[in-house]
Formats: structure tokens, C-alpha cells, sequence
């Protein structure tokens, strides 16, 4: 009974994004103006529709709603040594261009689109919802994301950021990029490409165990092909679960803040 009060004392004092409770409502992703986090719109007051949308949709695929990104073209900035890079250490060549999974996140996070810019704004007319311009410091006056604490591979430039739109260790055939690491066992490499078990809605996941801060069966491996059984790649949400599923800091898919458990629940070190 003890803690039943206290958890119900929590509950009632603390602001919901401080309780990092699953699910959007109130998370850094509910833009309603009804919502508790920063950056939320004046005066509509709908979840959903920035992203998904019933009818009129980019793509009946997720029924994504949100304008892609207008950067086409990705490079990974340059080494220590001031050369361009154009693969990873393991000699998987980096991608010149993002795929879908991650275009969906970069059409806001980049800040080439505005936050509101979608193929159905109501009423199926396509347009940009307004009551996002002019959050100080976070949008600007076109409702574009500029928080600089929030944005990634602006103008392209994704140098510096963990790679994505690559294959899963061990995975060919995704994105024409030919993993050069392989997913065995040994501690040093990565956990297999599993499909047992899984909580991602969407892909595949590890086998690392769920122990010590990790969980294979939250990681969402991305197949080539939606529902394919074959060459998984890495995407944004790979590691994030947009809807706060988790209630992890950050949208992550394992808590990252216990012994680094979203890393070493694909990397085996
Ligand atoms: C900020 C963007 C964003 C918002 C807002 C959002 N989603 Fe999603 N949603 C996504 C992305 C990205 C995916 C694909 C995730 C993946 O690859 O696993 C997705 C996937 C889904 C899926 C299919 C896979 C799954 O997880 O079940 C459903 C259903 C869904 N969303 C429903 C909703 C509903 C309902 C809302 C409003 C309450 C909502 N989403 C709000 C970005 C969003
Ligand atoms: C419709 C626009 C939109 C899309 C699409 C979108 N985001 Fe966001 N995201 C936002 C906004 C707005 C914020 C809050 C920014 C701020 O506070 O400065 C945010 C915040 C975040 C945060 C920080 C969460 C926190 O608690 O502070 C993460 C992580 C994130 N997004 C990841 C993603 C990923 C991964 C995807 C794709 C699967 C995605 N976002 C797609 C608009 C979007
Ligand atoms: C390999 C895992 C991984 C991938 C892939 C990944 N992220 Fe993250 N992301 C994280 C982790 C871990 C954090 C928390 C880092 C921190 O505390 O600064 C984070 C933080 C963020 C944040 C909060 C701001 C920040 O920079 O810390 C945003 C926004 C975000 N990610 C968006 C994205 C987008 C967009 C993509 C795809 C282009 C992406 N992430 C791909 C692991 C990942
Ligand atoms: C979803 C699985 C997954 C997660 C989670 C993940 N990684 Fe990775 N990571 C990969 C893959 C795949 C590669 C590229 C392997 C290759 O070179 O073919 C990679 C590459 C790397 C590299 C090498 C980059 C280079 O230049 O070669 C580092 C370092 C790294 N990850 C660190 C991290 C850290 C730190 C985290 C946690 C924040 C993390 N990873 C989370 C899958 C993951």
C-alpha cells in the first residue's frame, strides 16, 4: 500500500512529460494544443494528422501524412583527417541518399519542412496547419523546426550522426549497401537478426537478451521490402519509437541510461 500511495502521489505532482509515461499523449511528439510538451500548436488539437492521415495520404504505407524532406542528398561530413568519408570503419559504404523509414523522421527534424506541411491538412486539401510559427527558439516563422538541440542533418549533412539507411550487420541487399560487419555471437560483433518475440510493430529484432539493461526484442530492424523476412536495415526508428511506446528518454527502444542498453542491445560489446 506504501507505494501504491506514493506512486499515486507522483502521478498527481509531477508534470506528465517530467513522468515520461508511455504512449504520446503529452510526450515531445503530441502537438495538440492540448498538449503539455513545448513545442505544440496554438489552437488545433490533433494528435495524429502530422504524420498519418486516413485519406489523402503521401502513401497508404503508414498512411504517412508529413511532407518528406526536401534534402534528396545525404553525406556523413569528413573524417579526423579532413577526408570525406564514404563508409563506415567496417567498409559498409554510407548511403548518398536516405530511404523512406528515415526521410519521414528528417521531413521535420532536418528543418527543410515546416512541422505543419502535409498532403491532408482537413478536409483533404493539401497544405501546412497552421499555429506552429514563432515558438521562440524552437520554430520559426514558417513553423520549421530550428531548436538546435533537436535538429539532425540539416541541409543534407548528416556527419556526425550514427549511420542510418545502412543494412543490419550481417544483411546484404539493403539500400545497395552491402554490410561489411557480421552478426555472430562473439562478444565484439552484433546479435542476429531475430523474428522471435519481437514488441517492434514493424520489423524484426535482436536476440541479444533482455537482461542488464538490454532488450533485443524491442530494437526495430527494418526490412527491405514492408513485412519482407530478408535484409534488414537500420532507420531512425530502429532506436526510437515515434509514439513514446516505451517511455524512455529520448523515444528510445531500450532505455539508454541503463549501462548504454539501446547500443549493446544490437552492438555485442
Ligand atoms: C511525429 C510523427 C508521428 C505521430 C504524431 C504519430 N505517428 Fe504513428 N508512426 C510514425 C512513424 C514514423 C511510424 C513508423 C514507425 C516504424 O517504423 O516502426 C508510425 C507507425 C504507426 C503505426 C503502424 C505501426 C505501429 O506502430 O503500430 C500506427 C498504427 C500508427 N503509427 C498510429 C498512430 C496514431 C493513431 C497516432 C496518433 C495518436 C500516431 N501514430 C501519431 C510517426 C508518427
Ligand atoms: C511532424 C513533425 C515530426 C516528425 C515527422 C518527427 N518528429 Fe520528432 N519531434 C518533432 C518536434 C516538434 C519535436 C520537439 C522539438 C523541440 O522540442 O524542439 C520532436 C522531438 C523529438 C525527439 C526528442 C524527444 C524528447 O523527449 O525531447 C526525438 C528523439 C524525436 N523527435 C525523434 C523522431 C524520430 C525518430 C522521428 C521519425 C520516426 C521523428 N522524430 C519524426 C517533430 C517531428
Ligand atoms: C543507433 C541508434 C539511433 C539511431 C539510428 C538514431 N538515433 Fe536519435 N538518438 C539516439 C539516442 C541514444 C539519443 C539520445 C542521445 C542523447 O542523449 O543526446 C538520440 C537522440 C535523438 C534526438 C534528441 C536530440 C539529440 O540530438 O540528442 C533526436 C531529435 C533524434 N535522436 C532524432 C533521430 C533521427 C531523426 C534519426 C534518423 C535520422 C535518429 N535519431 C537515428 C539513438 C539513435
Ligand atoms: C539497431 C541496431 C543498432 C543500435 C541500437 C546501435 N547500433 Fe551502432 N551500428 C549498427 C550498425 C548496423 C552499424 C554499421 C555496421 C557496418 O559498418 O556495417 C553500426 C555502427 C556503429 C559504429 C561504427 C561507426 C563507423 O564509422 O563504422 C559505432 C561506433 C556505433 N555503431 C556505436 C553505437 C552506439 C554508441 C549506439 C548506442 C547509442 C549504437 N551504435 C546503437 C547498429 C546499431
Amino acid at each position: 500500500m506504501r507505494s501504491f500511495f506514493r506512486g499515486t502521489l507522483f502521478a498527481t505532482l509531477l508534470p506528465a512529460a517530467a513522468m515520461a509515461a508511455p504512449g504520446i499523449r503529452n510526450s515531445a511528439h503530441d502537438l495538440s494544443s492540448s498538449s503539455a510538451a513545448t513545442v505544440h500548436n496554438s489552437v488545433d488539437n490533433q494528435i495524429c494528422k502530422y504524420c498519418h492521415t486516413p485519406h489523402q495520404a503521401q502513401s497508404t504505407q503508414l498512411l504517412w501524412n508529413h511532407t518528406a524532406t526536401a534534402n534528396n542528398v545525404a553525406n556523413w561530413g569528413n573524417d579526423l583527417d579532413g577526408n570525406a568519408l564514404t563508409a563506415t570503419t567496417a567498409g559498409t559504404p554510407l548511403p548518398t541518399t536516405v530511404r523512406g523509414g528515415s526521410k519521414r523522421c528528417l521531413g521535420c527534424h532536418d528543418g527543410s519542412v515546416a512541422i505543419g506541411d502535409v498532403s491532408n491538412a482537413g478536409g483533404g486539401q493539401k497544405g501546412v496547419i497552421a499555429g506552429l510559427e514563432n515558438i521562440n527558439g524552437y520554430t520559426d516563422a514558417n513553423g520549421k523546426l530550428i531548436d538546435a538541440a533537436k535538429v539532425i542533418g540539416v541541409g543534407g549533412n548528416m556527419g556526425g550522426n550514427h549511420p542510418v539507411s545502412i543494412p543490419y550487420a550481417g544483411q546484404t541487399g539493403y539500400n545497395n549497401s552491402d554490410s561489411k560487419a557480421t552478426a555472430d555471437d562473439n562478444i565484439g560483433n552484433y546479435f542476429k537478426a531475430t523474428n522471435a518475440g519481437c514488441t517492434s510493430a514493424t520489423g524484426w529484432c535482436t536476440d541479444s537478451p533482455a537482461s542488464d539493461g538490454r532488450n533485443g526484442a524491442a530494437i526495430n530492424l527494418i526490412p527491405n521490402a514492408a513485412g519482407g523476412q530478408t535484409n534488414f536495415g537500420i532507420e531512425c526508428s530502429s532506436c526510437h519509437e515515434p509514439h513514446n511506446k516505451y517511455g524512455f528518454a529520448n523515444f528510445a527502444r531500450v532505455d539508454n541510461t541503463v549501462a548504454s542498453g539501446l547500443c549493446r542491445s544490437c552492438h555485442n560489446k
